[in-house]
């Protein structure tokens, strides 16, 4: 209630100062009382093995399979950017809903069962506990060191949702082929600025982009805007204008250093060898090259301004304290709830 109103109300009755103070009024996505909020090694007391553990998962998981880095990579974008961190992005499809991975934006993520891998791993030492919400941005933040970027300090404490909904992911997941200006009023409204979005882009630095994104680069004729030196290796991945749906065609992000999160990803996009349009588009905006060529020259500034937009990232909009709840496997909720009520 606005201040003004609250004066008149008590000029008019005095006993509604009781009203004006009374917790009636807070807003709903306020924080409750005795709620810390997202904080620094929030399982410290309830379990204090949980950061110890989901690290020594991923290194285990990444020595078998080096592509879930990638994915926890990109899952950190995919659920967070989607209204909150609350790993809404794990959850299975239910009979009534199709769920946030379903949908075309969610095109190519993978690994989800390894996550399962961690959950449990975590379950056997601290039963109900920890959320998935944390692990999803744990293991982003562990699988970043994996690939040789930095080590990025995070805090815990958020909650897991109880429903996923395909229907609003394109609302804040830009496509492959989005406007500059679109791809920054999307993570401004997050908090994310120009050097930010940049940067986050650098996640393209690593991992696959499949034919069906690009070929619209390639046919009926070649995008005159690629490099030349790019395309006879793009159109030896993807021979055809309408990929095989059975085979797996894909082109590497990053020719030079594919499993590496470094630079690379800038003087490629400046060297017109970007895969999305979006990635080229950065490099020849005025607004973001001029970030786009510091980082190519920096790779210690494009992992200062990494590790600052992941954190907001990480950051926005959780659920914590009493809202949500805690899953006990990370593709279903608890309870599968009916009204639209709540997250
Ligand atoms: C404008 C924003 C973005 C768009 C349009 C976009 C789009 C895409 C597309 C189309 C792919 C290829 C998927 C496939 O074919 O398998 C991809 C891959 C990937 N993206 Fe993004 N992305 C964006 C931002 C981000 C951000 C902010 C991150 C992380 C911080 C990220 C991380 C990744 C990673 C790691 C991959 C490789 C995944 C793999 O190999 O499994 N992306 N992205
Ligand atoms: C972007 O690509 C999609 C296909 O993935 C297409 O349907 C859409 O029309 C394209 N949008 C623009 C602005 O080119």
């Amino acid at each position: 209630m606005a201040p003004k109103t609250c004066f008149f109300f008590l000029a008019l009755v005095s006993f509604s100062s009781v009203l004006c103070l009374s917790p009636a009024f807070a807003k709903d996505d306020e924080q409750e009382k005795g709620d810390p909020g997202l904080v620094m090694n929030f399982y410290k007391e309830t379990c204090p093995q949980a950061e110890d553990i989901i690290r020594e998962q991923v290194k285990l998981l990444y020595k078998r399979h080096k592509n879930t880095a990638f994915s926890w990579l990109r899952n950190i974008f995919h659920d967070c950017a989607v209204q909150r961190c609350d790993a809404s992005l794990l959850l299975d499809s239910t009979r009534r809903t199709l769920s946030e991975k379903e949908t075309d934006r969610s095109f190519g993520l993978r690994n989800f069962r390894y996550i399962e891998t961690i959950k449990e791993a975590v379950e056997r030492e601290c039963p109900g506990v920890v959320s998935c919400a944390d692990i999803l941005v744990l293991s982003a933040r562990d699988g970043i060191v994996s690939l040789g970027g930095p080590y990025i300090p995070l805090k815990t404490g958020r909650r897991d949702g109880r429903r996923s909904r395909a229907e609003v992911v394109e609302q804040y997941l830009p496509d492959h082929n989005e406007s500059i200006s679109s791809v920054l009023d999307k993570f401004g409204a997050m908090g994310i600025d120009t050097p930010g979005v940049v940067a986050l882009l650098g996640a393209h630095s690593v991992g696959r982009t499949h034919c069906v994104k690009l070929v619209h680069r390639l046919y009926p004729e070649v995008d005159p805007v690629l490099n030349p030196d790019h395309v006879p290796h793009m159109l030896k991945k993807c021979p055809d204008s309408i990929p095989d749906p059975k085979a797996v065609q894909y082109v590497r992000n990053d020719r030079g250093t594919p499993m590496v999160l470094d630079n690379n990803y800038y003087r490629n996009i400046l060297d017109n060898k970007g895969l999305l349009i979006v990635d080229h588009q950065l490099a020849h905006d005025k607004r973001t090259k001029p970030f786009v060529k510091k980082m190519a020259k920096s790779q210690d500034y494009f992992f200062r301004e990494f590790s600052r937009a992941i954190t907001i990232l990480s950051e926005n909009n959780p659920l914590t304290g009493t809202k949500g709840e805690i899953r006990k496997q990370c593709n279903v909720a608890n309870k599968l709830r009916s009204n639209n009520d709540e997250p």
